[in-house]
């Protein structure tokens, strides 16, 4: 979960939901972060050699530097509290939601979860290549109970024919499951499961009966959970007695924010950036973002990307101003500060 660790947006066509791909995602987050040379070292380099380093360059900064923002580090510490107390559980098992907004780093929470655990797992049981301590899926639109068993079991890698039925696909994935000592599994876009049709009802209820026969802790994230109906009525009710919740949001103004802009600033690999630029456009950047850390990330890097393809190897205001602002935060009217209890 450091700085510089691996991200769901990895390498193209890297699929978190298929089990290859999320163990690409575990050993990418192992690498070792690229090193920067210094402005002499470059203009040494040959015309190849600069060629390959300025496009491992632009792959450093599309790849996401996850930043251990209070999400990050709340989700990872709650998550890790409940797999280590739900080892001696034989019922009730407790899980964990994250909930708020789009875009505001749930999944990228989730993930970093996993790969906590993961590595986790793999130091206690090294060399158990057949375990799969961890599972991630994300729920389909309009879930029905059989896509929840059909989205486990392609993850797991096994065939879901047009012919397999809910009951053949979940006795296969919780067979796997307990053979392979799976701890965790990781559900996202659970707001896709309506809480007010019968197809939802049967999703929420197949997410239970996973829970009971697969000694794992269950982590969810969706866009307002609390909203949504998920946690309504007495089906509701039974979730949210065992479930604890971490919450997102937007950032306000305040000194965690700072810290993520002087981080993303940090994680730059420019040649003519002055350091401390950014962070003395942490307002102007807020106000911008709206908080919204997946839109100053976008910016952030759309501004390095930038600078590396035209040369300029800095970043600006101008060059900030430059990388479109995604269709929400254009929405806002600007100079309106979006969090109420900013800290200005
Ligand atoms: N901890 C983090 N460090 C760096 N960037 C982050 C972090 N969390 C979120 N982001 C940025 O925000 C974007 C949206 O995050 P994501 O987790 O996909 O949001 P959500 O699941 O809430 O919609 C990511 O693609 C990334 O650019
Ligand atoms: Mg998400």
């Amino acid at each position: 979960m450091a700085d510089g660790a691996g991200s769901p947006e990895g390498d193209f066509g890297q699929q978190l939901t298929l089990l290859p791909g999320w163990r690409e995602f575990v050993a990418s987050a192992t690498d070792r972060p690229m090193t920067r040379l210094t402005l002499d070292e470059y203009d040494a380099l040959s015309k190849e050699e600069k060629y390959d380093y300025d496009e491992d360059r632009l792959d450093h900064h599309a790849r996401l530097q996850v930043v251990a923002t209070s999400t990050v580090r709340n989700t990872v510490t709650c998550g890790r509290r409940l797999t280590i107390l739900n080892r001696g559980a034989i019922s009730a098992r407790r899980g964990l939601i994250v909930t708020g907004p789009a875009n505001t780093g749930k999944t990228i929470a989730l993930t970093q979860l996993g790969l906590t655990h993961e590595l986790q797992d793999r130091r206690r049981h090294p060399g158990q290549d057949e375990r799969i301590p961890v599972i991630y899926i994300t729920v389909p639109p309009s879930a029905t109970h059989r896509m929840i068993a059909a989205e486990l079991a392609r993850f797991l890698g096994l065939p879901v024919l047009r012919s397999s039925n809910a009951t053949d696909l979940t006795e296969a994935v919780v067979g796997v499951c307990t053979k392979a000592r799976t701890s965790l599994i990781l559900v996202d876009e659970i707001h896709n499961i309506s809480g007010t049709t019968r197809n939802g009802a049967e999703a929420s209820d197949t997410l239970k009966y996973f829970s009971e026969r697969i000694p794992a802790t269950f982590a969810y994230a969706g866009i307002d959970i609390e909203a949504c109906g998920l946690l309504a009525g007495l089906r509701g009710d039974q979730i949210a007695a065992r479930f604890t919740s971490v919450a997102t949001h937007s950032f306000p103004y305040n000194q965690e924010w700072k810290a993520l802009v002087a981080q993303m600033e940090a994680n730059l690999l420019l040649h003519q950036h002055k350091p401390g630029t950014l962070t003395r456009l942490d307002r102007f950047l807020h106000t911008r973002t709206g908080g919204m850390i997946g839109t100053l990330s976008h910016q952030i890097r759309g501004a390095a990307v930038d600078a590396i393809l035209t040369g300029a190897e800095k970043i600006t205001k101008a060059g900030l101003l430059a990388v479109d602002l995604d269709i929400a935060s254009r929405r806002k009217r600007p100079g309106r500060p979006p969090a109420p209890h900013a800290d200005q």
